[in-house]
């Protein structure tokens, strides 16, 4: 029989990356087969349901018929296994390669079954050293074994987009025989592809988002000199993202990131800078200034409401970020935290993330949008597209995100921006002209 598929690749864990790039490749005309050790996602994704939630991937899912397995055995049905495991912070923010320690010990013990020519791809965020020190030992001794590291720039609610039209295609290469492999698997995407050597490639990955991690400290930093100073940072961010040079994503001021991605690689990058005698000032304050951001909520709160105690506090939003029921780092966490440590009764409502966030804080209620504007105070911490329908007039309402319907309520304050509770407030002339004029 003819075999139809292009390639033969089988991708090791099953989360938002390793899921993605199967479902990806998959419509891109390759076998895919996906590997996982959690029997019930194995199950949920053979049946062709996604074990998350992530725009679009459910349909592709559908329509990719990827195999999946708990199985390891499996891989020797393929020619390039993706390393997709997930990489988290130790305690002191060190990566904690466990599981791709695990995974690639028993890929190693696979591959030495195997008579033809493997691709090892480290596609998971390792820091820089990690394949050459950690990852080919497994293989030495393998002659038919090669190695790449193939970063991915997914955003989580965009990722099968980002996986299909990447802005880039990085391409880090034991030897250029290997690379080469990796780049015919490629070879119709439209982007920019650079080949290099495997720590540059995991450099790339790590400064890229530790870049982006950088823009939004910086931007929130000038976001809380501008409420100071009665300065609205929007009107600020507007004019510097028509310069090229700056460009105008990432600098949408407020409380800070959160997610899987950030906040752990940066510490990550610290701590490898650390171990090679180098402290890196810039990306630990990046760090110190995102732990600070979500707390300036309740300093304002404080402003209107002095005595939390027994208050009831209402939260909207519990996600990382819009579109994702994912709450992991959610500037959420430390507000709520907070709270409950002041006193305050805390409800929220998020519109996907309420059953993950419930696993984390059980004791507080969880309830409608509209149950939490009747509370003493509501905070806006994710900036739901929903939120901006809502009424907010009977409200005090500290707006971490800029909701723009949130200006409306009785009283609004914004995390770096002043909101309505100033209105009155004279703003001297020249400003207000320089402002005008930079408005679109
Ligand atoms: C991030 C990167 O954007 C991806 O390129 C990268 O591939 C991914 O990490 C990863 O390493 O796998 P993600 O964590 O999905 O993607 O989320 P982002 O959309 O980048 O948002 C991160 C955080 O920054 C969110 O909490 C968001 O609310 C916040 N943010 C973003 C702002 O506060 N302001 C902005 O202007 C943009």
């Amino acid at each position: 029989m003819v075999d139809l598929y292009k390639n033969k690749i089988s991708v090791i864990g099953l989360g938002v990356v390793g899921l993605t790039t199967a479902v990806g490749f998959a419509l891109k005309g390759h076998r895919v087969i996906g590997i996982d050790i959690d029997p019930e996602k194995v199950m949920k994704i053979a049946q062709g349901m996604s074990p998350i939630y992530e725009k679009g991937l459910g349909e592709a899912l559908k329509k990719s018929r990827i195999h999946a397995a708990i199985d390891f055995e499996q891989i020797l049905d393929s020619d390039i296994s993706f390393l997709c495991c997930g990489t988290p912070s130790n305690g002191d923010g060190s990566i904690d390669l466990r599981y791709m320690k695990g995974a690639t010990e028993q890929l190693a013990e696979v591959l030495k079954k195997k008579k033809t020519p493997h691709l090892v791809v480290v596609r998971s965020t390792v820091v820089p050293g990690t394949t050459e020190d950690r990852i080919i030992p497994y293989f030495k001794d393998l002659a038919e074994v090669g190695i790449c590291v193939n970063p991915e720039f997914l955003r989580e609610g965009t990722a099968l987009e980002d996986f299909m039209s990447p802005s880039r295609i990085v391409i880090g290469e034991s030897e250029p025989r290997w690379g080469d492999i990796l780049l015919d698997l490629y070879d119709d995407f439209v982007c920019p592809v650079l080949r290099t050597n495997l720590r540059t490639a995991e450099m790339i990955k790590y400064a890229s988002n530790a870049f982006l991690a950088t823009k939004l400290s910086f931007i929130n930093e000038i976001g809380n000199i501008s409420k100071k100073l009665g300065i609205d940072v929007y009107e600020v961010a507007t004019a510097m993202g028509y310069d090229k040079r700056i460009g105008s994503e990432f600098l949408r001021a407020g409380i800070g990131f959160g997610g899987s991605c950030f906040p752990k690689d940066v510490a990550a990058l610290v701590a490898r800078a650390e171990e090679t005698g180098y402290i890196p000032k810039i990306l630990k304050e990046v760090l110190q200034l995102n732990r600070e951001q979500p707390l300036r909520m309740l300093e304002l709160l404080r402003k209107h409401i002095p005595e939390l105690r027994g208050k009831t506090i209402g939260l909207l939003g519990l996600a990382f970020k819009p579109d994702t029921d994912d709450v992991r780092e959610s500037r959420a966490i430390p507000i709520i935290e907070a709270l409950v440590k002041e006193g305050a009764k805390v409800r929220a409502y998020d519109p996907w993330a309420m059953p993950n966030f419930q696993k984390l804080f059980p004791q507080i209620e969880y309830t409608s949008a509209q149950e939490v504007l009747a509370s003493d105070a509501t905070l806006i911490v994710t900036e739901w597209d929903e939120f901006n329908c809502l009424d907010y007039s009977n409200s005090i309402v500290i707006d971490g995100r800029r909701v723009d319907s949130a200006q409306k309520a009785r009283i609004c304050e914004g995390v770096c921006w002043e909101g309505n509770n100033n209105v009155g407030k004279e703003k001297p002339a020249d400003l207000m002209a320089s402002l005008d004029r930079i408005r679109i």
